[in-house]
């Protein structure tokens, strides 16, 4: 099998910062190099460590960008990718107004097929290597899913929604159905080449009782499955949520009853959680996604990090395309650094690109797999420059730390910072030609 070498200043995390200093929690290399073979990374560290010694090897040299784990998000729509930047005036009026007209093209494989090449090459352009998604409701959205995710080589986590209620009937699963469809396309996606399969209650509000009883049979058949759904993202929703289901005591409570709770289900949003709730996400290790750029756009809040912090949630961060504004993951770090700034919370540099790196590989509980450059790690990767335009590299040039070159790529980086894009060793984004 032949090696690869990727040779440039080498950045990646070993555990979650504790500050700006904290020099502990990643490893860089100024003159660094990753060695790859057979998709997976066989030695990380100084360049001359690492290159290997009378052995036919290809070196890439990337001097002087940086070399980090690909991107992962762990919140977006690809069904959405035609509903960015939609006007409306908060939640539930953009998902009735377009999100929901939307997603009803969907039911053809064609155009399923068609957005979901899309949007693999989009995340690639951006060097987003790994992404949990939700489909639309039908099971072609979510064979076309796995299906274009499959031809990269890319890990994916995705599923169909399950909603039968609160949304146009075209929309419409039944309990059975959308057990049946959910059960079919995780029998037959989960685990084969990189794919994963998530149970996709889109939320409580568009689910019957009846329905949320069928998503805790899947999730007592699939103990090991993740699960993702929305919680508290909008005050007109949690009312509503509430009013639906005035036997529970706050929106936790509902998913909480229906057993969705555990170290592998993603809740977007999260964000008007009250202390109960906090404690008990916290002692179910869920996760909390936090979603800024769509929770700005669509007026929904402010996610306070220190307080899920405080009190032991795990977090995530991720794009929520179409809420969302922005594919890019270093857009979602300015716009989650200026919603905690208004939450009076500091967010450091080293610790916004921890959290887009190996602290979402540890919110989707994959550090084994992704997120680092350890060795046997999948060498997924991302090269970042932050020269890449003119008024970037004039800012770069006064640069005079790590941290700071940070700051720079994330408040005023984009696409056009991702230099390359690996995944499993393989050069994607120059190979899209654009
Ligand atoms: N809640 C239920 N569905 C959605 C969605 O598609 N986007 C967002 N932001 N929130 C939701
Ligand atoms: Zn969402």
């Amino acid at each position: 099998m032949s090696m690869k070498l990727l040779r440039g200043r080498v950045l990646d995390f070993v555990a979650e910062p504790q500050g700006i200093d904290d020099t502990d929690s990643y490893r860089y290399f100024e003159d660094g190099a990753v060695l790859i073979e057979g998709g997976k990374i066989i030695a990380c560290g100084a360049y001359g460590d690492v290159k290997p010694a009378g052995v036919n090897c290809e070196i890439i040299d990337h001097r002087p960008q940086l070399i980090m784990p690909g991107l992962i998000d762990p919140h977006i729509h690809f069904v959405q990718m035609q509903v960015v930047a939609s006007y409306a005036a908060n939640l539930l009026e953009w998902l009735n107004t377009y999100t929901f007209v939307e997603e009803q093209k969907f039911v053809d494989l064609a155009h399923g097929l068609a957005i979901a090449s899309e949007f693999f090459d989009t995340l690639i352009r951006y060097g987003t290597t790994t992404a949990v998604a939700y489909c639309s409701v039908h099971k072609a959205s979510a064979e076309a899913f796995f299906t274009e995710a499959e031809k990269r080589n890319m890990l994916m986590i995705g599923g169909k929604c399950m909603m039968n209620r609160n949304c146009p009937e075209a929309l419409q699963d039944t309990p059975q159905s959308g057990y049946d469809d959910t059960k079919a396309l995780l029998e037959k996606w989960d685990g084969r080449g990189r794919n994963i399969y998530a149970i996709t209650p889109r939320f409580a509000l568009s689910s019957t009782r009846e329905q949320m009883d069928m998503v805790r049979a899947l999730i007592n058949e699939f103990p090991d499955a993740y699960v993702q759904t929305h919680l508290s993202e909008n005050d007109k929703e949690i009312a509503t949520t509430l009013d639906l289901y005035p036997e529970h005591q706050d929106y936790l409570a509902i998913y909480e009853h229906y057993g969705f709770l555990g170290p592998k289900s993603l809740f977007g949003h999260a964000i008007y959680l009250s202390d109960r709730e906090l404690g008990v996400m916290a002692e179910t290790k869920s996760v909390a996604i936090s979603c800024p750029t769509s929770n700005v756009f669509l007026g929904s809040g402010l996610f306070d990090r220190d307080k899920n912090k405080a009190a032991g949630v795990r977090i995530g961060i991720a794009t929520d395309i179409g809420g969302g504004t922005s594919f890019s993951m270093l857009k979602t770090l300015d716009s989650f650094y200026k919603v905690q700034q208004l939450k009076g919370n500091r967010i450091d540099p080293i610790t916004s690109f921890y959290m887009m790196t190996l602290g979402n590989a540890e919110a989707l509980s994959l550090s084994d797999k992704i997120g680092t450059l350890a060795v046997g790690s999948d060498a997924d990767i991302v090269v970042l420059d932050a020269s890449s335009t003119p008024e970037m590299a004039l800012r770069l040039e006064i640069v005079s730390s790590l941290a700071e070159e940070l700051f720079l790529l994330q408040t005023l980086g984009d696409d056009r910072a991702v230099v390359e894009t690996y995944v499993a060793g393989v050069a994607m984004k120059s190979e899209l030609g654009d």
